[in-house]
Order: structure tokens, then C-alpha cells, then sequence
């Protein structure tokens, strides 16, 4: 009874928090998911169920900076317009009374089951992360269950005992009436890895093996997943501390999908890349929705100045744009989902129009607008988008023909961003394929974020930027002649 009594008042102190406390909307984004105030961090429990789509997140309600973590949750018809709902999870137990880390949702007996990472504080006062369950069944007022924790550093193999106190973000899915958790934990060597656990009933969890390592990613995954798509099977994961390689891992920490099979409860790792590269994508979720894999993102990277809480905006970070996987040669490709077309208000289209030096277009402009181009660079070595720009700034996409680069560049905004890298970062490119000297691009603004689509989503870079002035005019620029082949504007309202 003193239990639920606590409960209660967590929940309904969170949520008055938010109905009564002021943020500033300044660079909140439209179409893109963003806490109701205060803090969020990774998306959770990402699920369609009963005809909704439903994302929960990392919620620390009362600051812009990261804090206890509650689910906060949001649901929608199309994955683009959001309802609030009602904060799901606050660290009001036993087991997570330091806070309710990520985890997943899946549906079980018509109920939709939570299943997250709860953090508690042993007699030795060090934080202790073990899995617990909570589940609901109208989708909006979750209990947790008394069998609760689920999987304790107890369950955890020989080799992770050393820092047995990191062990979290479970993934659970069913495969053939089983259920399956992926879930990361510490070795004791300090590198990553990802276990897997089985289970009949989701209560009782058994050890399936450790079923990938690799000594090349960093020092711990985070936020792990793991899905078939295309006739493969792929993992997804956040590797901390990843060494810059080439054009990969600049950010402090990484987002990575690696394609193979599981085999005799081992990985075979075919490939691996790193999912997106521009300046904040981390700790991508999931879920299948009956037709398509969708995952979306935390648009953030960790160890990062944030405009919003600087400024005491009372809010800060947000989610990417929902995106549709599908797999070509063990690449990864990412749609934004269809329903955003349906938010598309005004359009401007622009045919056969030749860039030489700058150029602007009436209708082309705006900072909640997606543009789409198709653009012919035989005849010039650069192509330069300037977006968000005023007399005084600009953010830059700039395709590089002698490097075969694009590039997002932020370096020229006024609210500068610092972060924790030994080497500063502030902008970021991709290699980007040209077809008979062409691609296309497709990118997004929403206020503060921008996230751009390369050849179909062969490519994504997808960065966060907070332009002092407000004109967010597009300007284009070419050093020799570049030929916009089609050039379309759209501005998005919800
Ligand atoms: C990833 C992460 C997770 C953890 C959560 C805590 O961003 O560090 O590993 O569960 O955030 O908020």
C-alpha cells in the first residue's frame, strides 16, 4: 500500500510539473518527438499497439540536464502528430529507486508489457542495474510487477563480474513463441558485449550466451537490438569511446548496426558501419508494425553543450524522424516514413535551374520545411547548401567531388556547441555515391534539428542546430555550374 501510495506521487508530481511549468518554444521542434519540459534521452518501448503507435523515452521532467529517469510517453496515428500522454515509469520502487533506464515494450496476453532497466543503490552505496518489468493494459497506467527485479548481476555469465554493475537497456522480441532480451553488460576486460537471455513468460529468464564482442568498439555498448530484415539478421548498438576511423565515429560516442546471422546462439558478423554520420544520432530503437522495421534515434550526442538548457529554455533534445530499414548488399538504408508527406502544406518545384556561384529561390526557405533536390555536378567541383541562414550565420551541406564527400558544417552558427571529443567537432561527412554525376538529397529542418537523406538513404547525417536569427533562408552555391535538376520545397505543419 505505502508502495503504490509513493508510486502515485511520483507519477502525478512529474506530470504536474510539466502542466505547470513554463519552457520556452524557441527552437521546439514541430514534427519531431521533444519532452514536455525538462530533459529526454533515449527513445524506449517503441511498439504499435492496439492500432497506435506508442514511443516512450528517458524523462527527467524537472531539468534540462539528465537526471532520475522516468519513461515519459507519446502516442500517434502516423508516428509524426504526438499526444502527451501521462509520465508511464517514475523510479518510485525498490528495484529502480535511482532511476528507470531504457528498455522495451512488447505485447503479451493483449497487455503491453515494459520491460527496463532499474537502478538501485547496494549497501556498498554503488548503482546497481538490474531488469524489471512493468505492464499496462488500456497502454497508459503501467504497474510494475512484484516479482520485480526480472534478472540481477546474479544472472550475469563469469566473465562480466567486475563491473557487474553495468548491465542494461533490455531489447525483448519473440521468435516462434519464445521470448528473446538482448541486453549489454560490462567484460570484465572493459569491452563491450551483448547477451541474450530466453524466456517462456517474460518473468523468468534464462542465460542463452554472450553472442558479440568486439574488441574494435570501444569500451561498452549501449541500447542494443536485434532484428531480421531482408533476410539477415542485424544488430544495432551504441558504442562508447569508439576510435575515430576515417569519416566514422568523430562523435565521443557511436551508433552502429552490423549485419550477419545468429548462429548456434553466436553473431556472425558479415559487416558493420556506423548508422548515421552527422553530429547527434545515438541510441536508435526498433519496432516492427506489422510491415515495416522502424527505428528512431536520440537526436543528442552525450558530452555536448545544449543551446536550450544553456539559454534556460527549460527543455532540451529530441527524437529523430521515425525511419523505414530495409537492407541492399548489407547496407543499411533509411526512409523517413511516408506519413510526413501528409504534412506537407506548401510546395515549391523548381525544374532544369543552373547554380553558378550563389543562388536563391523565392520559395525556398524556412526552418520547418523538408527539401528534396536531384542535382547534376558534372560541371563543378563544389556544391554548397547554405540552410538557416542570416546576414551573420549559416549551417552548410557542401559536396566535395575531388574527396567524393558531403558534409554537414555547423561551425559558422553563433550558439556554439562544444563537446568532450580530444578532437573538436562540428562538422561531419559521408563518402556519397554520384550516378552518371548526380544524387539527391532529401533533408528535413524542424527548428533545431536537420536531418538529411543521401540517394534515397544510402546515407543520413543528422545533426542538431540553434541559428540565433530567424530569416532561415537557403542559398545555394557552386564554383563552376551545378544543375538542379528538380528542386522542391515543401513547409510541414502539423
Ligand atoms: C544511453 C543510456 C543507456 C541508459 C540510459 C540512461 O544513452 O546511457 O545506456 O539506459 O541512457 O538514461
Amino acid at each position: 500500500m505505502e508502495k503504490n501510495m509513493l508510486k502515485k506521487d511520483m507519477l502525478n508530481k512529474a506530470n504536474q510539473y510539466a502542466q505547470n511549468n513554463k519552457l520556452n518554444k524557441r527552437y521546439k521542434p514541430i514534427y519531431h518527438i521533444s519532452p514536455p519540459i525538462g530533459w529526454m534521452n533515449d527513445p524506449n518501448g517503441l511498439c504499435f499497439f492496439k492500432g497506435e503507435y506508442h514511443a516512450f523515452f528517458q524523462y527527467h521532467p524537472y531539468e534540462s540536464v539528465w537526471g532520475p529517469m522516468h519513461w515519459g510517453h507519446a502516442k500517434s496515428k502516423d508516428l509524426i502528430n504526438w499526444e502527451y500522454l501521462p509520465v508511464a515509469l517514475a523510479p518510485d520502487s525498490e528495484c529502480d529507486e535511482v532511476g528507470c533506464f531504457s528498455g522495451s515494450a512488447i505485447e503479451h496476453d493483449g497487455k503491453l508489457f515494459l520491460i527496463y532497466t532499474g537502478v538501485n543503490r547496494n549497501e556498498r552505496n554503488q548503482d546497481m542495474q538490474t531488469q524489471c518489468i512493468a505492464y499496462s493494459e488500456d497502454g497508459i497506467n503501467f504497474k510494475k510487477i512484484e516479482q520485480n527485479p526480472v534478472l540481477t548481476a546474479k544472472d550475469l555469465p563469469e566473465s562480466c563480474q567486475k563491473y557487474s554493475g553495468e548491465f542494461r537497456d533490455p531489447k525483448v522480441f519473440i521468435i516462434e513463441g519464445t521470448y528473446y532480451m538482448v541486453t549489454v553488460a560490462k567484460a570484465d576486460d572493459n569491452k563491450g558485449q551483448i547477451l541474450m537471455y530466453k524466456s517462456n513468460d517474460l518473468t523468468n529468464w534464462e542465460f542463452v550466451n554472450i553472442i558479440y564482442q568486439n574488441d574494435k568498439l570501444g569500451t561498452m555498448f549501449e541500447c542494443p537490438d536485434m532484428f531480421s530484415l531482408d533476410g539477415k539478421d542485424v544488430m544495432l548498438m551504441s558504442p562508447m569511446f569508439v576510435p575515430r576511423e576515417a569519416h566514422r565515429f568523430h562523435n565521443l560516442h557511436s551508433a552502429v548496426y552490423v549485419v550477419g546471422k545468429l548462429e548456434d546462439d553466436s553473431f556472425k558478423e558479415e559487416y558493420h558501419d556506423e548508422i548515421d554520420g552527422g553530429l547527434d544520432f545515438y541510441a536508435p530503437q526498433t519496432f516492427f508494425d506489422g510491415e515495416t522495421r522502424i527505428m528512431i534515434g536520440w537526436l543528442q550526442s552525450w558530452g555536448r553543450t545544449i543551446p536550450t538548457h544553456e539559454m534556460g529554455h527549460n527543455w532540451a533534445c529530441s527524437l529523430s524522424l521515425p525511419r523505414e530499414l530495409t537492407l541492399l548488399d548489407n547496407k543499411l538504408i533509411q526512409r523517413p516514413v511516408d506519413f510526413v508527406c501528409n504534412y506537407r502544406k506548401t510546395q515549391a518545384k523548381y525544374t532544369y535551374q543552373e547554380v553558378s556561384g550563389f543562388k536563391q529561390f523565392e520559395y525556398v526557405k524556412g526552418d520547418v520545411c523538408e527539401i528534396g533536390l536531384d542535382v547534376d555536378v558534372k560541371n563543378t567541383n563544389f556544391f554548397v547548401i547554405n540552410i538557416l541562414k542570416t546576414d551573420k550565420e549559416k549551417a552548410s551541406i557542401i559536396f566535395n567531388k575531388e574527396q567524393g564527400t558531403l558534409a554537414f558544417d555547423r561551425s559558422a552558427i553563433k550558439n556554439t556547441i562544444l563537446g568532450e571529443e580530444a578532437i573538436p567537432v562540428s562538422s561531419r561527412y559521408v563518402p556519397i555515391n554520384l550516378k552518371d554525376n548526380k544524387f539527391s538529397l532529401n533533408f528535413f529542418i524542424d527548428k533545431c534539428i536537420v536531418e538529411i537523406f543521401v540517394n534515397g538513404g544510402e546515407q543520413v547525417l543528422s545533426s542538431t542546430v540553434y541559428p540565433e536569427g530567424e530569416k532561415a533562408e537557403i542559398e545555394f552555391w557552386a564554383d563552376g555550374v551545378a544543375t538542379l535538376e528538380s528542386l522542391l520545397c515543401w513547409q510541414l505543419r502539423i
